[in-house]
């Protein structure tokens, strides 16, 4: 892919509305120059998720996500920086100048580009016949008496594809596209003589898209009882993997990161009528079970995923690689019960319907203990090899959680049932649980940082005296040790103030500051000037510390006064340090000399102090 110039980047940034993308997912409320809204990262009830319009930067004080305008777009909409710079300059209008790049890696963009307006071209041909063919009248009269109305199948781009062999082929050869191109994006396949036909004929076309929108191939389903098989998707393309895609995800990211919580169905029809009931924070497996992939794509936008479909087929194993992914990512996975050989379509049919369904979303049960309770079930406890095999069979599924109350529960639950010792239930569960790490670390997950149950401490700027020294606090995301909290002040008004800023930074070593403050330190000096335009991209921390700190520079007041003061309480503590080492060394002469320029500090601090108010 070619490199989108930084022009490029500099003008998408500028045009692009932060407050608009941000709304999307949260309501936001000015705030003095910022903006605030509840943050659409974690749960919470009063909001402290921040949004800085004019930098185009945010950042939660709850559970410390921050960035600036591209990051935002990545995390919200699961795309690389690339894609995201791409979405927000299509959406802006902003044309996209891109740097020379190798001939091979510009073709390959080119032919990708080729390749997207082809499929796109598809999805528009079949849904036009879908709607003005005489052949698909048959096909519409059927989407209408299953309750799906016009405004959806329009949403979701569905079409009809003709019943001959060749429309597809004459029409996109018509366009210019080539057999070879057709048959890589799957639109048409070889015979057995050799020549090229359509893929899909005499089908309802689903479009599957990408979270942005963009086609990546199709579901075509029957609509004659004696035509086999019931559904055909495109075949696994260079763009296509099955496993990877959420169907309908473009359309229902908004709505489920509002809600905090997905709803996985499996089948096209499913998520057609759960949208059209209101219930837009729906996606489709496509009838397969979820995969680890897909559990990885909606733990980026939710805490929460509902499985509404047949969680009993659904293979074992497969159902333990998601659960793994989603303890590992802090995800509840929770399977809604529906009424046996009912599907959502069906449910969404009758009067009561979405209400019904409502209640089974609301009554869902912890995957888990789901698929523990079902082995109970089945277990005879007379049986003592029974109670064995019921025991092997769970040990592996209460392995897969997160350590806790919820899995201590679930052990207690399963000694009670098979009447075993809880310790030995618990022996097994420990034995089951994967070698690599413990959940989460499976190679499908490359892990993150955890960004829930942490408090909700304040960046603001720090004004603490020396007595605090001592409360080190063990670090989390946003639990800052009060030299942090010094620090950040400092760095911050730093940026706020460049010219005596860059006096500080000039005297601030590494024995004043932590080893993300010297970082963050060394990235001002770089970029003293607007550094809300270089916020790196290959460092999540530090990018997300430097945003803070733009913040804080923005909206605290700053002056040469109180960065005096912090900048000496920084030194006060470097000199505490200096002082406990020379005692532990006993070099008590040392120790002596430091501690009378503590004492001349101290006077420095409080002078400071009267000054700095
Ligand atoms: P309707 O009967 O129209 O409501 O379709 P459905 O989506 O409810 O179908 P069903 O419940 O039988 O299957 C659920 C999902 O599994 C479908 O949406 C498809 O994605 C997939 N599926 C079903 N049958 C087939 C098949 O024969 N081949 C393939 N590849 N996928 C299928
Ligand atoms: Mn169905």
């Amino acid at each position: 892919m070619a490199r989108i110039s930084e022009e490029s980047i500099a003008a998408v940034r500028e045009t692009a509305n932060m407050a608009e993308v941000v709304g999307q997912y949260t309501d936001l409320k000015q705030a003095g120059g910022q903006m605030m809204g509840l943050c659409p990262f974690h749960e919470e009830r009063s909001p402290s998720f921040s949004v800085e319009p004019h930098d185009k930067l945010y950042h939660c004080f709850g559970c410390g996500e921050a960035g600036d305008i591209f990051k935002f777009v990545m995390e919200k909409e699961g795309l690389g920086f690339t894609e995201a710079v791409e979405a927000l300059a299509d959406r802006y209008g902003v044309e996209l100048q891109r740097d020379e790049e190798d001939p091979r890696a510009e073709a390959a963009r080119q032919r990708r580009q080729r390749l997207q307006q082809l499929l796109e071209r598809a999805a528009a041909y079949y849904s036009n016949y879908l709607w003005e063919s005489k052949e698909a009248g048959k096909a519409r009269e059927y989407l209408a008496a299953r309750g799906l109305s016009e405004e959806t199948l329009k949403n979701f781009g569905v079409g009809f594809a003709p019943s001959a062999w060749d429309k597809i082929l004459v029409a996109g050869q018509r366009a210019g596209f080539t057999v070879p191109e057709m048959h890589s994006v799957g639109l048409v396949q070889k015979s057995e003589r050799g020549g090229e036909y359509d893929r899909f004929r005499a089908r309802i076309m689903f479009p599957i898209r990408d979270p942005r929108g963009r086609t990546l191939g199709f579901g075509g389903r029957a609509t004659r009882e004696d035509q086999k098989p019931k559904y055909v998707n495109t075949s696994e393309t260079d763009f296509f993997h099955k496993s990877e895609i959420l169907y309908g995800l473009d359309r229902a990211r908004a709505a489920m990161a509002k809600a905090n919580r997905a709803v996985v169905v499996e089948g096209y029809t499913d998520v057609l009528a759960l949208h059209q009931a209101g219930m837009e924070g729906a996606v489709g497996v496509m009838g397969t079970a979820i995969t680890p992939e897909q559990v990885a794509t909606l733990s980026g936008t939710v805490d929460e995923v509902v499985l509404a479909m047949d969680a009993d087929e659904a293979g074992e194993e497969a159902m333990l690689r998601a659960q793994r992914v989603a303890a590992g990512r802090r995800m509840r996975l929770r399977v809604a019960s529906m009424p046996s050989g009912v599907d959502p379509a069906e449910l969404m049919a009758e009067d009561d319907g979405p209400e019904r369904f409502r209640g089974f979303l609301q009554g869902a049960a912890e995957l888990t203990d789901f698929q523990v309770t079902r082995v109970l079930n089945r277990t005879d406890v007379a049986s003592p090899v029974e109670r064995d095999r019921a025991l092997a069979e769970v040990a592996p599924i209460i392995a897969a959680m997160e350590e806790g109350a919820s899995q201590s529960e679930l052990i207690r639950k399963v000694a009670d049932r098979l009447e075993l010792e809880p310790a030995m239930v618990m022996g097994r569960v420990i034995a089951s649980t994967p070698a690599t790490g413990g959940p989460g670390a499976s190679a499908a997950d490359p892990g993150r940082a955890p960004r829930r149950g942490a408090p909700p401490g304040r960046g603001g700027y720090a004004q603490g005296g020396p007595g605090e020294a001592s409360q080190q606090q063990a670090q989390r995301p946003v639990e800052l040790t009060s030299r942090e909290r010094q620090e950040r002040a400092l760095l911050a008004m730093c940026i706020a103030l460049p010219e005596p800023g860059a006096e500080f930074l000039e005297q601030l070593g590494e024995s004043h500051l932590s080893r993300s403050g010297q970082a963050a330190a060394d990235f001002i000096r770089a970029h003293p000037e607007a550094p809300a335009e270089h916020i790196p991209r290959e460092n999540g921390a530090l990018a997300a510390l430097i945003t803070e700190l733009v913040m804080m520079a923005r909206e605290q007041p700053a002056s040469k006064e109180s960065m005096e003061l912090n900048f000496l309480l920084l030194d006060q503590r470097r000199l505490e340090e200096e002082i406990a080492a020379a005692g532990e060394r006993g070099d008590y002469e040392r120790r002596a000399q430091l501690s009378r320029e503590r004492a001349a500090l101290v006077e420095r601090i409080a002078h400071a102090q009267r000054v700095a108010g």
